[in-house]
C-alpha cells in the first residue's frame, strides 16, 4: 500500500450519493476483477460481457492492462514494484467507476495475491461489490494461443520477467468466479458472470 504523502488533505463529501447515481442508471456499480495469465482470455471475456451488458442497458467500462499501460500507467514496467503500483492505481480507478454507478471490468494479469486482496479490501471498506474472476487457463493453452507473440519472445529470452515463464503468477484460491477458458465457450463464461450479477442484485434479474 502506497504511503499517504500529502498532509493537511481532507475528504470533501458532496450531496449526491452513490444511491442517487444508481437510481439514475437503474443498476449498481461493481468491480469485476479478471485475473489470469497473459493470453488466458481476460480481455476477450470482458469485451463480450461489455457487449451483453450494453444490450441490456447496463453501463460498464473496461479497464485493460495494455490500454492503461499506454496511458495513466505509461511510467510503469513489469518489476514486482511496478506491477504492485499498476494494480493499486487500477484499484483506485475502478473504485471511482463503482462510485459513479458503472460496472468496471478490470482485466490485468494482477499476478500477486496480496495486491488483489488490497484492492478487494479497499472496495469492501467502501461498501462496494468486488467480484474476482479467475480466468483459469493452462500455460500450455495460453502459450499455444500466443495472440501477441509474446510467449515466443519470452522463450527466446527477448522479454524478461514474463508472467508464467520467468515471473510468478499466484492463482486465487477463493475467487467468486472460476472460469476455465481452455474448456468453456465464451458464451458459457459470460452467462456464468451474468448469473452472479443477477444473484447479487447488481443488475435486474
Ligand atoms: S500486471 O502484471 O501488472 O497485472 P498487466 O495486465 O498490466 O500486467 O499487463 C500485462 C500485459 O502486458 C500482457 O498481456 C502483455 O501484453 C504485456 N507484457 C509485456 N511485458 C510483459 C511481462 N514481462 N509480463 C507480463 N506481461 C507483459
Amino acid at each position: 500500500m502506497a504511503d499517504q504523502k500529502a498532509t493537511n488533505v481532507h475528504w470533501h463529501e458532496g450531496d449526491i450519493t452513490r444511491a442517487h447515481r444508481a437510481g439514475l442508471l437503474g443498476h449498481k456499480g461493481a468491480t469485476l476483477w479478471f485475473t489470469g495469465l497473459s493470453g488466458s482470455g481476460k480481455s476477450t471475456v470482458a469485451v463480450e460481457l461489455e457487449g451483453m451488458l450494453n444490450e441490456m442497458g447496463v453501463l460498464s467500462y473496461r479497464l485493460d492492462g495494455d490500454n492503461v499501460r499506454l496511458g495513466i500507467n505509461r511510467n510503469l514496467g513489469f518489476s514486482a514494484e511496478d506491477r504492485t503500483e499498476n494494480i493499486r492505481r487500477i484499484g483506485e480507478i475502478a473504485k471511482l467507476f463503482v462510485d459513479t454507478g458503472v460496472i468496471a471490468l478490470s482485466s490485468f494479469i494482477s499476478p500477486y495475491k496480496a495486491d488483489r486482496d488490497q484492492v478487494r479490501a479497499l472496495h469492501e471498506a467502501a461498501g462496494m461489490d468486488f467480484i474476482e474472476i479467475f480466468v483459469d487457463c493452462s500455460l500450455e493453452a495460453a502459450e499455444s494461443r500466443d495472440p501477441k507473440g509474446l510467449y515466443k519472445k519470452a522463450r527466446a529470452g527477448e522479454i524478461k520477467n514474463f508472467t508464467g515463464i520467468d515471473d510468478p503468477y499466484e492463482a486465487p484460491a477463493q475467487a467468486e468466479i472460476h472460469l476455465h477458458s481452455d474448456q468453456q465457450t465464451l458464451a458459457e463464461e459470460v452467462e456464468i458472470i451474468l448469473a452472479v450479477l443477477r444473484e447479487r442484485g447488481i443488475i435486474k434479474a
